[in-house]
Order: C-alpha cells, then sequence, then structure tokens
C-alpha cells in the first residue's frame, strides 16, 4: 500500500484551470459541433467538468486505452480495449485526457483517429509531465504542467485507487 502526501494542485487551481480551457475551446469552435472523445478511465471527471463549462453543441464519446495496468510506469505498450461508437469523419474532434505522460497513449490515438478522416482533431489534458515526454507531443489545450511526481486525484489512480480524490495529490512510499 502507499500513503497520501501533499496537495500538488488544490481543487480550486483546477476549476480555474477548467474554466480557462472551457473559455477558449467555447471561443475557439464557436458555430461548430464538437465531438469529445473521453480516454477512460483517467479522464472521466476532467471530462465532466469540462463539457459543462462548454457552451457549443457537442457529442460526447468514450475510449478505452490501457497503457500501464497495474504498473506505476508505462510499458510502452497501448492496448485499445474500446473504440468510440461515433463517427469520427468530417467531425470536429477533441479527444480529452487526465494526464500525458511519456506521450506514447496519445500519439497512438492521434494516428488513429487522423486515419479516420475528422474535420479537425485536437489534444486537451488537464494535466502534463513534459519532462516525461519519449515522443513529441504538445497537447493543445494543456491545464497544468506538473512535475515527475507520482500524483493522484482527479480521475488518476494508483492501482485503481484514489481517482475520486479532488485535489491532486502526491503518492509516498511506491
Ligand atoms: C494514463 C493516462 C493516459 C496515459 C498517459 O492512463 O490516463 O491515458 O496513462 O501516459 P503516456 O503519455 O505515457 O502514454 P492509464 O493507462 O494509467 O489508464 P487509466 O486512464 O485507466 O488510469
Amino acid at each position: 500500500m502507499c500513503d497520501l502526501g501533499e496537495i500538488l494542485v488544490s481543487r480550486e487551481r483546477i476549476r480555474e484551470m477548467v474554466d480557462e480551457i472551457a473559455a477558449r475551446i467555447n471561443r475557439d469552435y464557436a458555430g461548430e459541433e464538437i465531438l469529445l472523445v473521453g480516454v477512460l478511465k483517467g479522464a472521466m471527471i476532467f471530462l465532466a467538468d469540462l463539457c459543462r463549462k462548454l457552451e457549443v453543441p457537442l457529442i460526447i464519446d468514450f475510449i478505452i486505452v490501457s497503457s500501464y495496468g497495474q504498473e506505476a510506469s508505462t510499458s510502452g505498450v497501448v492496448l485499445l480495449r474500446k473504440d468510440i461508437d461515433a463517427d469520427i469523419e468530417g467531425r470536429h474532434v477533441i479527444i480529452v485526457e487526465d494526464i500525458i505522460d511519456t506521450g506514447v497513449t496519445l500519439t497512438y490515438l492521434k494516428n488513429v483517429f487522423e486515419a479516420r478522416g475528422p474535420a479537425s482533431l485536437k489534444i486537451c489534458t488537464a494535466f502534463d509531465k513534459p519532462s516525461r515526454r519519449t515522443v513529441e507531443l504538445v497537447p493543445d489545450y494543456c491545464g497544468i504542467p506538473i512535475p515527475d511526481k507520482f500524483v493522484v486525484g482527479y480521475g488518476l489512480d494508483y492501482a485503481g485507487m484514489f481517482r475520486h480524490l479532488p485535489d491532486l495529490r502526491v503518492v509516498k512510499n511506491i
């Protein structure tokens, strides 16, 4: 088991971040319809908060991708466990993530989605660990950059636990 450490990003700061990203998306997509694709499981809470601040017409869908399993670091292998139901062709798609680490997961998803002919494709993430990148990937909507610490809460887990915590917290003793 592990212990919870300090709060790295407070729920108040997270709320501000969601408001800022939603305002940008509302501006950028005024007059358009968008397809939000949440990457389960981690993105569920961010997507739920974000979509309720959006004022453009939208459809929500989910994809299940697994790259970590029970491990604390990526295996480098991306498994597509559930595809979306919606048709991407001709749509303005925004992939919504909780965190980008190595960038392997989103590079894979970008390639899969680009091949389906969207009108546009952008990446939106709540948190980002740019120091961990092994592939070049820059999110279009980036919430809060964080240092290379193992964190949980706001959708992020350790062995499936702690996703429900409202703040982003550091994990100790892992
Ligand atoms: C996490 C996170 C991203 C991915 C990022 O998912 O939600 O999908 O890892 O890592 P990368 O940039 O190194 O590819 P995870 O596999 O832990 O699944 P989860 O969303 O169900 O927690």
